[in-house]
């Protein structure tokens, strides 16, 4: 019977056949230990001469790691295997050699291992990696589908900037035309929240930041809602709502990952709502009492974010940063028009900014005057314009990056492993 590692355990007593490649192999005289994964997971394989054969064993001696093949044999439960099952092997057949693979179970750096990406990731760390991110794309998608968002795709081509001039990629559009890759869908999530109500876009999104951090990627994906009739306090709890169901989404579903990662699973345990909520004024009293060089007045730096975060045992939600800090189309408070109303929230264990998002700037005329302000093309902004136009309404959302959000639940040193391929200043290849 063809079978999965996966669904090994409900097959114990049965022959099956697993088809995959060759991870590693011990051997002894008269045993080869084969472990084998198939993109499900990794288990032992057991062959002995006496049950396969001289000639079969002395083969089997032979195979080297990544070769492909499918293995035929008896399910075994075995409290000291790995995942609890081993197969006795009883037929064995090679589909594709594999010579000198190039990642061994030794050490390399990590250059070695980018430049290799596309055979990295068979790596048991890296498949479990991204098995998380699977299961985090799944449950926020599964978050907003539940509430009434509609899914509503935007651009990635587009005529001007949202979040900044100085991070867009341009693209060659035809002969006449300069576009550039979208940096985030707001705007046009905007537009489409006043069509539908509650709305979200999922996708890559690209910035040309020059930044050589743990935490950039040039190009990642955001998940982005946004909701007509909303204000700054709607957009907080449904931010609270989405990481506190994400993260229990996969403590639920990916124990084994978590396990695999060596992953604290108590930190993300405590992550429940409602999350602590501090001021930019209050963040910045706790810089300046943890002796963290900070000008009031800026926006918050990596390192800042990483002292905040080590502060708190959940994301904290900062709010009300200076405008002057922030995108051109937040919307001020009322109460004190040098604040925005914003929000940020930082991951615990200094992981910093996985959210960023706030209420919108309703008001024709102080929106005309921002993109003034900001040196933006009004002609480019004509339509986003439209919407205060015709039936404005108090309404906001946030972007929340996949990546920086699963590097947090699985608790890695750089969001360079939670992407398949990871798009950086000095990395475009494989
Ligand atoms: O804070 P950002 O720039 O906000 C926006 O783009 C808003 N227009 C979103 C919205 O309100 N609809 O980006 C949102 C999130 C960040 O909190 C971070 O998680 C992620 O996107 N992000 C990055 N992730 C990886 N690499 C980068 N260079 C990132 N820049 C932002
Ligand atoms: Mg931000």
């Amino acid at each position: 019977m063809l079978s999965t590692i996966h669904d090994v355990s409900t097959q114990v007593g049965q022959e099956v056949t697993l088809r995959g490649w060759l991870h590693n192999r011990r051997s002894s005289g008269k045993i080869h230990f084969l472990i084998v994964r198939d993109g499900t997971g990794f288990i032992q394989a057991v062959m002995s001469k006496a049950v396969i054969g001289d000639e079969a064993f002395a083969r089997a001696g032979h195979l080297s790691q990544e070769t492909s093949l499918s293995i035929t044999g008896t399910v075994r439960a075995d409290a000291r295997a790995k995942g609890g099952y081993e197969i006795d092997v009883a037929g064995i057949e090679v589909h594709g050699e594999a010579h000198d693979y190039p990642i061994t179970p030794k050490e390399h750096g990590v250059d070695f291992l980018l430049d290799r990406r596309h055979l990295w990731i068979r790596a048991e760390r890296q498949t479990a990696i991204l098995r998380v991110r699977h299961e985090v794309i799944d449950a926020v998608r599964d978050f907003f589908n539940s509430r009434g968002f509609i899914l509503c795709d935007t651009p990635v081509f587009t005529p001007a900037a949202c979040e900044g001039t100085t991070t867009l990629f341009p693209v060659q559009y035809f002969e006449e035309t300069t576009a550039y890759l979208t940096q985030s869908g707001q705007l046009y999530n905007e537009a489409n929240a006043m069509a539908l109500g509650k709305v979200y876009c999922f996708g890559p999104t690209f910035r040309a930041e020059k930044s050589k951090t743990r935490r950039h990627l040039t190009e990642f994906w955001m998940v982005e809602p946004e909701m007509a009739y909303a204000d700054l306090n709607d957009v907080i709890a449904l931010a609270e709502g989405l990481i506190a169901s994400v993260v229990a989404r996969v403590l639920d579903r990916r124990a084994a990952e978590l396990r695999l990662l060596e992953r604290d699973t108590a930190k993300l345990e405590a992550v429940t709502t409602p999350f602590p909520r501090i001021t930019y004024d209050e963040a910045a009293r706790i810089l300046r009492e943890k002796g963290q060089p900070f000008e009031y007045g800026t926006d918050l730096g990596g390192t800042d974010e990483t002292v905040l975060s080590e502060h708190f045992d959940r994301p904290v939600c900062v709010t009300h940063y200076p405008g002057s800090v922030k995108a051109f189309y937040m919307k001020p408070d009322p109460e004190q028009p040098d604040k925005a109303l914003c929000v940020d929230v930082l991951a615990p264990e200094g992981y910093g900014e996985i959210i960023g998002g706030g209420q919108r700037l309703d008001d024709f005329d102080l929106l005309l005057q921002r993109i003034r302000e900001h040196g933006l093309p009004e002609e480019a902004f004509q339509w986003y314009l439209d919407l205060r136009r015709y039936g404005t309404v108090p309404h906001g959302g946030f972007g929340m990056g996949i990546e920086r959000c699963v590097a947090w639940i699985c608790k890695l040193e750089h969001v360079r492993e939670t992407i398949p391929y990871p798009r950086m200043l000095y990395r475009l290849y494989p």
